[in-house]
């Protein structure tokens, strides 16, 4: 059964699914933006755990408990700073997506939520960053999967407007 992808807007931190993707940083020690909504949310043992992993690298994704958040899980994954896009910025941003959905598979998870990765201080252009979000998840669930339900969680407005016309198919007017 394939899963089914949504869109919400909604504080990523109210949700009660099975795993949260926070926007972190590569220290993992909390942040502004998500990430500081996340750890804030989540309670200080949520920061003892990532001490012990050691950060991440952008791209790659590591998971923690979910504390007092209604999700049981978080997933921290590095997105890219935009640098101009000629710094392989894409593929890292992908490489968030499909490392996310690698670990929610590995611990069986059914449910997802991702935000808008990289679109807030790491200023990655928003239209282009949904794009490759979506593709990533496309290809990803072209393949078998545990997972039922994978989320776009959006702040704003005009993030869930961009998410719900690329996943019906259609076209973004750039
Ligand atoms: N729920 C859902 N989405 C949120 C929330 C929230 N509570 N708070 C912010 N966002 C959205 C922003 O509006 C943006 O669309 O998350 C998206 C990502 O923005 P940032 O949080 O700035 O993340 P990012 O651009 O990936 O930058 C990561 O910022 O907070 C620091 O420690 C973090 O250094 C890291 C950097």
């Amino acid at each position: 059964m394939n899963p089914i992808l949504k869109t919400l807007q909604a504080d990523i931190t109210t949700l009660d699914v099975d795993a949260i993707v926070n926007a972190a940083n590569s220290s993992l020690l909390g942040g502004g933006g998500v990430d500081g909504a996340i750890h804030r949310a989540a309670g200080k043992e949520l920061l003892a755990e990532c001490r012990l992993l050691n950060g991440c690298r952008t791209g790659e994704a590591k998971i923690t408990c979910g504390y007092n958040l209604k999700a049981r899980h978080i997933i921290h994954t590095v997105g890219p700073v935009w640098n101009g896009g000629k710094n392989g910025e894409s593929e890292k941003l992908r490489s968030c997506y499909a490392n996310s959905l690698r670990i929610a598979a590995e611990q069986q998870l059914a449910s997802i939520a991702f935000p808008c990765i990289s679109t807030g201080v790491y200023r990655f252009p928003p239209d282009q960053a949904a794009q490759i979000a979506v593709e990533a998840v496309r290809e990803f669930i072209s393949k078998p999967t545990c997972l039922k339900q994978i989320i776009f969680c959006c702040f704003a407005a005009e993030d869930q407007q961009r998410y719900e016309t690329l996943i019906q198919g259609q076209e973004l007017h750039s």
